[in-house]
């Protein structure tokens, strides 16, 4: 299993101020971007412009959370920046496996996200086509909600089947991700932790983050 990754997001930072924002989270596997487009869900953030600017601004990798639809137009476009990760959702996808090999093919980890109640099993077979998977614990569109214990079964499911594939995939959570929840995604088996509010929220983000990776491990 890979040892825990702790990517905070963005989406609870300072958007005037995004590059030193970006600073105070160096100590950070990577950095999660969420691209919001009030359509799949009811929230607006940012597109390829500013993902452009901050990829000039941060040597952290990359971590897009495309909340789009659409997204086998849109998520190559993302590769094409440079970006090492893009992940799409699964209920938006028209042809999920064709885009998992786009993305690979533009040389970016490629990966899918779950909703809270879209079901694993019809997606088990596609889980060699990506690098991660994203197991959503809030429903998607806002920061600051409350992490879904309901999704703790779908995280051992999901460790099983990566595990029985080599235990290369990894397994990301995102929403409510925090010092108080971060051990129960951890025990169900995620290895990769989205956390916005309580890295950004913190006074010292690198010392929240230096904690959730100690509690994941
Ligand atoms: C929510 C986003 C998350 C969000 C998490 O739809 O995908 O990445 O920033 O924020 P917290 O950690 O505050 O739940
Ligand atoms: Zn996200």
């Amino acid at each position: 299993m890979i040892s825990p990754r702790i990517h905070p997001s963005i989406l609870n930072a300072d958007f005037a101020n995004l590059a030193s924002e970006l600073s105070r989270i160096d100590s950070a596997d990577a950095v999660h971007v969420d691209v919001m487009d009030n359509h799949f869900v009811p929230n607006l953030t940012i597109g390829l412009p500013v993902v452009k600017s901050l990829r000039a601004a941060t040597g952290l990798p990359m971590d897009i959370h495309l909340m789009i639809e659409d997204p086998d137009t849109w998520a190559p476009q993302y590769a094409e920046l440079g970006c090492e990760s893009v992940t799409f959702h699964a209920e938006a996808a028209q042809a999920p496996i064709r885009l998992a090999r786009e993305l690979r093919s533009q040389g970016t980890r490629s990966a899918m996200a779950l909703k809270p109640a879209t079901g694993i099993e019809p997606y088990l077979d596609m889980l060699g086509e990506l690098d991660m998977l994203l197991l959503m614990t809030v429903e998607p569109g806002f920061g600051g909600q409350s992490f879904l214990d309901l999704i703790l079964p779908k995280i051992r499911r999901a460790r099983q089947a990566v595990d029985d594939l080599g235990g290369t995939v990894a397994l990301q959570v995102d929403g409510g991700i925090s010092t108080e929840t971060i051990q129960r995604a951890a025990e169900a088996g995620a290895d990769t932790f989205v956390a916005g509010s309580a890295v950004y929220s913190a006074e010292d983000a690198a010392a929240a983050i230096a904690q959730l990776r100690r509690l994941a491990s």
